[in-house]
């Protein structure tokens, strides 16, 4: 059984390639919130084992000296023709230590969703359109993560405020809500349009903790939203980037050579997506620093606080001179 209660607030660190490593999982998980990372973070299964090893080690101890410690989730792609064999022994170095959450990515969900439910596991699968949670519900997750516009990384292209409402009329199972949110007022803003789990990835990757480049953070604090492109050109598939690590890499963001198809971009020699070129959401306008995991949530929490009590309104439209 999965402890809710160890949530502080109902938030996920989202899973984020190079960026999650095990400090930010562990110090997610503490802070009360789920920690999660992609299982090809690790590289291999030997160290995907040891991470999760490590991860339940931390669990153990918080526990023994009394605290919390919020569940971790692994993501993994659930489709079934890229990678049968790593996802294989993924699957099975998962199911080794029991993982509460997984978040599937692209295809056919069944296989991990049976797996996961033989030793208790919950997995929800990661969605950007309504035919994609159709299919995802048919093939038994429990739940679902929907990527809205401005998210970072694969963004979706939807707005939530109609995506949102539209797969509630037929689905009533948990639903995580990603994109562009960054403060304890979209939080609140998620939760009040039928969330029950928010996702931030751009928020934790400018965390002292997270694992990528000290100037990829530094981006983050002094970009804002229009610094972000959607596009298929750096990754082979439409993804968020920060123009501004285009342009350190030697790339005019106006004028990016087209892939050659899908995971098959185009750039010079050298360029890589993700390791050189830096991915971000629309929230990089709401970042202002690089604290702690446990800061950030801090604040999320006392935001969260504030913003359930509604903006007056009416005072403020009364104010108009
Ligand atoms: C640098 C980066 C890497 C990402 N890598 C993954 C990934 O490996 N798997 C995944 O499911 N989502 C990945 N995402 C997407 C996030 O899980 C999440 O949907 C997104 O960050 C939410 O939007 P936000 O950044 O506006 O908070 C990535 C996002 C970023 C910014």
């Amino acid at each position: 059984m999965i402890n809710w209660n160890s949530l502080s607030i109902p938030v996920m660190a989202a899973p984020m390639f190079i960026v999650s490593n095990l400090n930010l999982v562990v110090a997610s998980c503490r802070a009360g919130v789920i920690g999660a990372f992609p299982s090809a973070n690790p590289r291999s299964p030997e160290t995907l084992d040891g991470w999760l090893h490590a991860i339940r080690e931390a669990e153990k101890e918080t526990l023994d000296q009394g605290g919390a410690f919020a569940p971790f989730c692994v993501n993994m792609l659930a489709s079934s023709a890229l990678d049968k064999e790593k996802r294989a022994a993924a699957l099975a170095t998962v199911r080794k230590h029991e993982a509460p959450l997984i978040l599937t990515n692209m295809g056919d969900p069944r296989e991990v969703v049976d797996g996961a439910h033989e030793w208790g596991g919950k997995v929800f699968h990661d969605v950007t359109t309504l035919r994609h949670a159709e299919k995802a519900i048919e093939a038994g997750v429990d739940g679902l993560m929907l990527v809205c516009a401005g998210a970072g990384g694969h963004a979706g292209t939807l707005s939530p405020f109609s995506f949102l409402p539209r797969v509630r009329k037929f689905f009533d199972g948990p639903i995580m809500l990603a994109g562009g949110i960054a403060d304890g007022h979209g939080v609140a803003a998620a939760l009040a349009l039928g969330a029950d789990i928010v996702v931030m990835g751009t928020r934790f990757i400018a965390t002292a903790e997270s694992g990528t480049f000290d100037d990829h953070k530094e981006m983050l604090v002094s970009s804002n939203s229009e610094d972000v492109l959607f596009t298929d050109a750096i990754a082979g598939l439409p993804a968020s980037f920060l123009k501004p690590s285009m342009i350190r890499a030697g790339l005019d963001p106006d004028n990016l050579p087209a892939p050659l198809g899908q995971h098959r971009p185009n750039l010079p020699e050298g360029i890589k997506p993700w390791k050189s070129v830096w991915s971000g959401g629309h929230s990089t306008a709401l970042i202002e620093d690089v604290p702690s995991v446990q800061t950030v949530v801090d604040r999320l929490a006392k935001e969260l606080d504030s913003a359930r009590s509604p903006r007056d309104w009416r005072r403020a439209l009364t104010a108009i001179r």
